[in-house]
């Protein structure tokens, strides 16, 4: 790829990326282009196509043409752990990077998706992380894993992690152990914080509904209608908050579906990538993000 033809091909000059394989898809510049035009900031945010493998050249070669700032999304968020001069602990914790920040040719790599997860649910519920019992869906996966150790992080002293391949599930429940004893959760009855490995089927789940306030689908299944049920189709009730990672263009997930007839509260996964996007913008240039023009653009690219 000649990179100065990419950065100089476009006015004004992209400065920041969003990478990924593949990465059409992506609906990160209808929400940052906006936000750097409200702002005043002459640059543009561009999609770029990176294969497996090519992460660290990819970052050295933004870096030679002047870029600020990349988001790195799937596949690439393990990759990039390794390709930066300088690790955040919260993105070394949390195991992925998935913004990087260029500052006088030094790679920052950080994690936006786990505090903007906090973000999301305070702004979707109204609540703490930390007050509530959390059921993951899918917590042995790069985003489950990720949410389980922010909540732990955060002070929540009871979760659930339930995963298609269980031992990825137990060897989570090991580290989110060690976090919850690193922070020194304590639970409402002043006992240590709590977190237990599930099967994730009808059973197991059934029985979990009774101790979960929140439940967050981190697993892949949603984007289709023919997606199947995560959840035994009368498990969910009104007090239950329901977050879904996964996003469908143009209809609900299925969660989200029987969610909304259950009286359930609900976010989707537009409101974590407004958020994460958030906080990318504020690690970029060290000022709030214009969030209401973010969400606007966001939801333009979603009716278009
Ligand atoms: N909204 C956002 O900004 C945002 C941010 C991050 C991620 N996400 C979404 O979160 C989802 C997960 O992403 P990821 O990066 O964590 O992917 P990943 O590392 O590939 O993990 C996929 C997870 O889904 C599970 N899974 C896949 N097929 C399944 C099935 N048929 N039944 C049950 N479980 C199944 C996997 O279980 P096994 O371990 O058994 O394979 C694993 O737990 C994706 O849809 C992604 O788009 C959204």
């Amino acid at each position: 790829m000649n990179w100065n033809a990419v950065a100089g091909r476009f006015t004004p000059p992209a400065r920041l990326a969003v990478i990924g394989d593949p990465i059409a898809h992506s609906r990160s510049p209808q929400m940052h282009n906006p936000a750097l035009q409200a702002c005043g900031i002459e640059a543009q945010y561009i999609r770029v196509q990176v294969p497996v493998g090519r992460v660290a050249e990819a970052f050295r070669q933004f870096a030679a043409c002047g870029f600020l700032g990349v988001n790195i999304t799937i596949p690439h968020k393990f990759e990039a752990l390794d390709a930066v001069d300088v690790l955040d602990p919260l993105a070394k914790q949390l195991g992925a990077v998935n913004t990087l920040a260029i500052r006088e040719g030094r790679l920052h790599g950080y994690n936006s998706d786990g505090p903007g997860f906090l973000r999301s649910v305070k702004e979707a519920f109204g609540v703490e992380v930390k007050d509530l019992r959390v059921l993951i869906l899918g917590a042995g996966g790069g985003a489950g894993r990720a949410v389980a150790v922010q909540c732990a992080l955060a002070g929540c002293s009871n979760i659930v992690l339930a995963n298609r391949t269980h031992e990825k599930a137990v060897g989570v429940m090991f580290e989110i152990r060690d976090v919850m004893k690193s922070v020194g959760t304590a639970s409402r009855a002043g006992k240590a914080g709590a977190v237990e490995a599930i099967e994730m089927d009808d059973v197991h789940l059934a029985n979990q509904m009774g101790n979960s306030d929140l439940i967050v689908n981190a697993t892949s299944l949603g984007m289709k209608p023919t997606d199947g049920r995560l959840l035994p189709g009368d498990a969910l009730e009104a007090r239950h908050l329901v977050f879904d990672m996964v996003y469908r263009a143009g209809g609900e997930t299925p969660l989200l579906a029987d969610a909304r007839r259950a009286g359930a509260k609900t976010v989707d996964g537009l409101s974590l990538l407004l958020h994460q996007g958030a906080i990318s913008f504020e690690h970029w240039f060290d000022r709030p993000a214009p969030l209401k023009v973010m969400r606007e653009g966001l939801q333009n690219a979603v009716m278009a």
